[in-house]
């Protein structure tokens, strides 16, 4: 018998994929370049042309069976020690190879990381907005996902509201920044106030509340400001990481989980991972694309232009009247919307061939998302889109 679950998951798509495949679909009528497709967060840098050299090197270099084989279950050793080494550099925390796990980019990592800390009935703890795919990646776990009502002035932490969804079944909170969709880099004040209060409740508690730390827009910030990072913050801290977007390789499916060596049992986590793995089929992520990321370990795709987009959109965001946070990071921006029902919204701007999310499937309705990694022409040429938009449908001088 089919499973009803996943049967009842189908009528439920992704709002995202469905607005994507609509921008393709309406692309084959009016021609793609003149649909602002501001749906999916798919890169659109190329790869540093480093990448595509490390795999043409090693295809040179190595054996078959070496590239194209299986790597050992936590991944390869020598890709765990440049990664940890790296971390070590950049952080100041003294990784090992034993604390790096290799996965299948960061939903991977997410897998494995809510696995090694939750079991069946145990509550996750998200805040909005967050990336609807927290949902499936923790409800397929067995644990239960809460999420904490956003803090709409800065798309920072809501504490209040954060201490009410603390209990004893909380075994973890997992959070994102560089935000996805809000854009917003979690200030180190938020990262000491939210160590602070899980310190607190780890010991009135009696158990560990993992942070589950999303990190793949780490290198996407803006204005020179480095994201603080979140393990210097709390010990019991599992980083998952993905090469997707600071590479633009998200087809290529490459991330790790990097456990704090100060966490609880630190050395079992990466074990407990390789048990993991078997179970949900997500072991041994390509070898070949391992070797290859751990060659452009300290590089990235020219991310420049995620910031330069950023910057004509708020503007003009700003001048058109829209209430929005100015993004810090990622290549995401999270306005309000200029009527009640953003669905609504997002519907009407489709007359204008302006593709975009409502933040209803964010967590945080009233709002929505624009992803902008896209060409900055095209973005220089739906602005007057968006102009005549929001003039037309709502009046806007
Ligand atoms: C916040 C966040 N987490 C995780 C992911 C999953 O990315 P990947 O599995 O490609 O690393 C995404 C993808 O867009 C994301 O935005």
């Amino acid at each position: 018998m089919l499973s009803q679950k996943f049967k009842e998951m189908c009528n439920a798509p992704s709002v995202i994929r469905e607005l994507s495949v609509y921008a393709t679909e309406r692309g084959k009528e009016i021609g793609y370049e003149n649909v602002f497709d501001y749906s999916l967060g798919n890169p659109s840098v190329p790869v540093p042309e480093d990448f595509n050299k490390a795999i043409r090197e090693l295809t040179e270099e190595l054996a078959s069976s070496a590239l194209h084989g299986y790597s050992p279950n936590p991944g390869n050793p020598e890709v765990r020690t440049v990664i940890a080494t790296s971390l070590k550099e950049r952080f100041g925390i003294p990784y090992e190879q034993k604390h790096i796990f290799m996965t299948s980019a960061a939903a991977s990592a997410i897998a494995h990381a809510v696995r090694c800390v939750t079991s069946p009935g145990d509550e996750v703890v998200t805040f909005a907005p967050f990336f609807p795919e927290y949902r499936p990646y923790i409800e397929q776990t067995g644990a239960v996902l809460k999420v904490v009502p956003a803090d709409t002035s800065s798309f920072q932490i809501n504490f209040e509201e954060f201490e009410r969804f603390l209990n004893p079944n909380v075994q973890a909170v997992l959070i994102n920044s560089p935000n996805n969709p809000s854009g917003i880099v979690y200030s180190a004040e938020t990262l000491e106030r939210l160590a602070q209060i899980l310190n607190d409740k780890q010991n009135e508690y009696g158990h560990e509340i993992f942070i589950i730390s999303d990190e793949p827009y780490r290198e996407i910030v803006f204005d020179g400001v480095k994201a603080p990072y979140v393990s210097n913050f709390y010990d019991n801290t599992l980083s998952c990481y993905s090469y997707s977007k600071s590479l633009s390789i998200p087809g290529e499916r490459i991330g790790y989980v990097a456990v704090n060596p100060k966490a609880k049992d630190a050395d079992m986590i990466v074990p407990m991972c390789v048990q993991i793995s078997r179970g949900i089929g997500h072991n041994c992520p390509s070898s070949i694309i391992q070797m290859a990321a751990a060659r452009c370990v300290s590089m990235t795709s020219d991310l420049s232009v995620y910031e330069k987009n950023m910057n004509l959109i708020y503007n003009k965001l700003k001048e058109l009247g829209f209430e929005v946070v100015r993004p810090g990071g990622t290549f995401y921006i999270f306005p309000k919307a200029m009527e009640e029902d953003a669905k609504v919204f997002c519907e009407k701007a489709k007359k204008y061939d302006l593709i975009l999310v409502p933040g209803d499937t964010f967590g945080a309705p009233g709002y929505f998302r624009m992803a902008y990694c896209i060409d900055t022409e095209k973005v220089e040429r739906s602005l007057p889109a968006l102009e005549k938009f929001v003039k037309t449908e709502y009046g806007v001088n």
